[in-house]
């Protein structure tokens, strides 16, 4: 293989895993595990009744840990090598499913309990609309969970460590 064909293969994953994200969403960087161990330990107990969505998915380590705490949960990941990589990765893992779909247009399932992000700033307002146009929609209470962002309207209801932890109620409009 000569030169000029790794630069262009390093260059084309490089493009597939960050190039798309400078228009659409954060990029991938996944969660620390531990942390999110300790977020559905401690801040947000999962249980069997939960249903976690998880806005971006990335490798699918939110998704392996909520599942292990018995909960269901679904990603919603719009780059295809990254939700190829998840879905192998949980082949054995019930209870979990990823979604190749852009997390704007998804319409979130009448289970969902909690939503996760690990977003940018930049993105945080839009994400907090949608996700209360689906609280609106589905005319239920949805917890939502940023990781590392505070929302710039919202006040959260509990922060541990990195995590904050917002109540979005359904509002009629
Ligand atoms: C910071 S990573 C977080 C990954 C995972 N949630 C975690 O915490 O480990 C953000 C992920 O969101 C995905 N993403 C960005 N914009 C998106 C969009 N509009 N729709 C679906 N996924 C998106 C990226 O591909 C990336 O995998």
């Amino acid at each position: 293989m000569s030169f000029l064909t790794i630069i262009s293969i390093i260059f084309a994953i490089f493009i597939l895993f960050y190039g798309i994200f400078a228009f659409t969403g954060a990029p991938y960087v996944p969660s620390h595990k531990q942390e999110i161990e300790l977020l559905f330990k401690n801040l947000y107990p999962l249980s069997k009744k939960d249903h976690v969505i998880d806005l971006g998915s990335g490798d699918g380590i939110v998704l392996k840990i909520a599942a292990e705490h018995g909960a269901k949960a679904t990603g919603i990941e719009l780059n295809p090598v990254l939700a190829t990589i998840s879905r192998l990765r949980l082949k054995k893992t019930k209870n979990v499913e990823v979604v190749i779909q852009n997390f704007y247009s998804y319409h979130f399932p009448k289970s969902t309990t909690i939503v996760y992000l690990f977003g940018l700033d930049r993105d945080f307002k839009r994400m907090e609309a949608k996700v209360q146009n689906e609280a609106n929609r589905l005319n239920k209470t949805l917890y939502f969970v940023s990781y590392g962002f505070e929302s710039p309207t919202m006040k959260p209801e509990k922060t541990y460590r990195a995590y904050f932890l917002y109540k979005v109620t359904p509002k009629i409009i």
